[in-house]
C-alpha cells in the first residue's frame, strides 16, 4: 500500500527512477508521458502504473539511500560505497555516540544517524554557516533531527563533551583536530578519517600514532559494475577510479 503524502520511486524496465511524492489528483510527466498520482496510489507497492503513452514504470518505495542520494549537495560529500565500509570498520551500532567533523552537506552524519537510531547521538560541527544550514535542511528533511545536533563552530576550539563512542573526521587537515577527537573519545573509541590524498594519509597517521592510536589501517573502496546483457556480460567501460582514502584507528591511554 501506498498512501498520499508518501514517497515513491517509479522505476521503468530500463533503469530510470523517478522519486515522487503522491497528491491527491497529481499529475507527474516523464518523457515517455503522463502518470496520475492516483493510479499509483492503486495499484500500490510492487504494481505497475502506464504513462497515458502507454509506457510503464513499477512502483516502489524508497530506502533510505535512494533519499540520500538526493539530498541537496554543498561541498563534497562522503560516497555511498566508502559510508558501506566506514560504518562497518567503525563498528557502528544502534544507540552509540557520534563526534563528526565537518558537517558539509550532511550526507555522513545522516548515514549515521540512521544506524545509530533513535536511542544513539550524532555531534557534528561545521564551521561554515552556508553548509551548516544545507546540512541542517538535509538531516531534517530526512527526519533526523532527532538523532543530530549540528554545531556552527570551528571544532579546533575544542569539544566539551565526552564519552564518544566513534569520531568520524572529513576536512582537510585532519591531524589539527586529532588531539581534540582523543579527549572526545571514550577510551577505546574508534577514528575514521576520510581524506582525498594520500599526503593527508601520511600526516594523519604519523598524528594518529603520536596521540596513541593503534590498530591503524587505511584502505580504498573500488566498486566497478558489470553490465549484464544477453550476449555482453562484462564490466562497465567506465568506473569511478577515486574518491579518498580512509584511515581507521583505535584510542588507547
Ligand atoms: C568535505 S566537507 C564534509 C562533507 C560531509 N562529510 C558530507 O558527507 O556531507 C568538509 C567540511 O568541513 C568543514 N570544516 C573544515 N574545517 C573545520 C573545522 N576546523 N571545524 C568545523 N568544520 C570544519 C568545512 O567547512 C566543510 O564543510
Amino acid at each position: 500500500m501506498v498512501s498520499y503524502g508518501e514517497k515513491v520511486l517509479l522505476v521503468d524496465r530500463k533503469g530510470g527512477k523517478h522519486l515522487i511524492t503522491l497528491e491527491e489528483g497529481g499529475k507527474f510527466h516523464t518523457k515517455h508521458g503522463e502518470i496520475l498520482h492516483d493510479e499509483v496510489v492503486a495499484v500500490g507497492e510492487g504494481g505497475w502504473v502506464s504513462t497515458h503513452l502507454g509506457v510503464k514504470y513499477a512502483v516502489l518505495k524508497p530506502c533510505f539511500w535512494d533519499l540520500l542520494q538526493r539530498c541537496r549537495r554543498g561541498p563534497q560529500a562522503v560516497h555511498p560505497k566508502d559510508i558501506g565500509i566506514m560504518l562497518v570498520e567503525l563498528g557502528v551500532e544502534p544507540g552509540m555516540s557520534i563526534i563528526d567533523v565537518g558537517s558539509g552537506s550532511g550526507i555522513l552524519i545522516s548515514a549515521l544517524a540512521n544506524y545509530v537510531g533513535e536511542k544513539g547521538r550524532v555531534v557534528s560541527y561545521e564551521m561554515r554557516k552556508e553548509f551548516a544550514e544545507i546540512a541542517k535542511k538535509n538531516v531534517e528533511a530526512l527526519g533526523l533531527v532527532k538523532i543530530v545536533e549540528i554545531r556552527e563552530a570551528d571544532i579546533t576550539k575544542g569539544v566539551q563533551d565526552r564519552g564518544f563512542d566513534v569520531a568520524t573526521v572529513d576536512m582537510a587537515n585532519p591531524w589539527d583536530v586529532i588531539p581534540v577527537m582523543r579527549e572526545a573519545l571514550k577510551p577505546g573509541g574508534r577514528i575514521g578519517l576520510y581524506t582525498p590524498s594520500i599526503t593527508q594519509v601520511i600526516r594523519s597517521v604519523k598524528t594518529l600514532k603520536e596521540n596513541m592510536f593503534v590498530d591503524i589501517r587505511t584502505m580504498e573502496c573500488l566498486t566497478r559494475n558489470i553490465r549484464v546483457e544477453e550476449v555482453l556480460v562484462r564490466p562497465e567501460s567506465w568506473m569511478l577510479g577515486h574518491t579518498a582514502y580512509m584511515t581507521f584507528a583505535r584510542k588507547t591511554s
